[in-house]
């Protein structure tokens, strides 16, 4: 089967990969379309390599791929042969999806929402499922919550926005030039350019900050807060020292990583997405051969949502 390894901080796209064969707990999936996130152009720079080491990640030769939409190929306990759908894995540890089949534990999967395609559905698990895990179960947000999402535009933003607002929040997006049409049409009640306004010059206060861009340290942020306020940066590991004084103070920085897999919230995600209350937004979609186009979009400024790119044929 085709798949990209990684040798030497270089991918490769190679046809001779073998079949992956799944254990009692896994199905066995095609891979129809996967994501290229972030994350994987870090892993490319070796930028997680010491992390991922320490938390136990054992070699692949398939190390990038974190989304993915696909075919079941052999029925586990909840999905049967021919079920479309979509899933994602562990950020650090275990397998990626950047290769024809993979073999997935069904608590990281859950049935395709129904209008979507397979190229939409592939743009949404991991995007979708850390929003919600952020605003939910962190920040507990819920009517009225005031909520700042900075990095709004995107592959999480684009459904950090739709999800707090479906939990009833008030939302200002923070995100670059010429956003502001597209960022309120998914729900956003206030945009704002952050190449015209620092976040630290904002006047209003929030229950929940949501930093996206990974570029923010608690003590720019801690004077936006309300009095109980959270605030949580999509990489933890830029704020470290912050978490420690959560213990002293009624303003908490949350840990944010999504590792478990979570098949109920994925369940809630996909049926959103089936009566037009969650919507995908793709930015860009590449064939596996130019997979380093696909790459090359990640380094680029003023991305919409996700980069896709199709990895079988149906
Ligand atoms: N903790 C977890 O469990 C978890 C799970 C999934 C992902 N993540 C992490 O979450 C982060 C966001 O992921 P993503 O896929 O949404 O990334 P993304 O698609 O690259 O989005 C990042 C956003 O930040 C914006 N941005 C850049 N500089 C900014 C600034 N100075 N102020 C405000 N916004 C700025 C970008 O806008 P421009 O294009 O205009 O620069 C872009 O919209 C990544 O680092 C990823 O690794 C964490």
């Amino acid at each position: 089967m085709k798949g990209l390894t990684l040798e030497s901080k270089h991918l490769r796209l190679r046809e001779d990969l073998s079949l992956p064969v799944p254990n009692a707990h896994e199905l066995l999936v095609k891979v129809m379309y996967a994501t290229v996130n972030p994350t994987d152009a870090d892993t490319v720079a070796g930028n997680h390599a010491l992390l991922a080491k320490l938390l136990g990640a054992k070699r692949h030769l398939v190390n990038t791929g974190l989304e993915f939409s696909g075919i079941v190929q052999k029925s586990g306990k909840r999905f049967k042969q021919g079920d479309r759908i979509f899933g994602y894995v562990d950020l650090l540890k275990g397998i990626k999806t950047h290769q024809e089949y993979i073999c997935i534990a069904e608590d990281f999967v859950a049935l395709m929402p129904a209008q979507l395609s397979f190229e939409e559905s592939a743009a949404m698990p991991l995007g979708a499922l850390t929003s919600l895990i952020a605003l939910q179960d962190l920040g507990q947000v819920s009517k009225g919550s005031k909520v700042l999402i900075n990095g709004a535009s995107g592959g999480l933003g684009v459904y950090a926005i739709q999800i707090a607002r479906l939990l009833g929040a008030n939302v200002t997006a923070v995100a670059g030039t010429n956003t502001e049409a597209f960022l309120s049409n998914l729900g956003a009640n206030q945009v704002i350019n952050y190449q015209q306004q620092p976040l630290k010059s904002l006047q209003h206060k929030f229950d929940l900050i949501l930093d996206l861009s990974t570029l923010v340290k608690y003590p720019q942020i801690k004077h936006l807060l309300h009095k109980h306020g959270k605030f949580i940066p999509a990489n933890p590991f830029n704020n470290l020292p912050y978490f420690i004084g959560n213990a002293f103070r009624n303003k908490k920085v949350k840990y944010l990583m999504v590792e478990n897999g979570d098949s109920e919230k994925l369940a809630l995600i996909s049926s959103w997405a089936a009566q037009g209350k969650l919507r995908p937004v793709v930015d860009s979609v590449f064939s596996l051969a130019d997979y380093a186009q696909a790459f090359r979009r990640i380094g680029e400024k003023g991305r919409r949502g996700r980069v896709v790119m199709q990895m079988s044929e149906e």
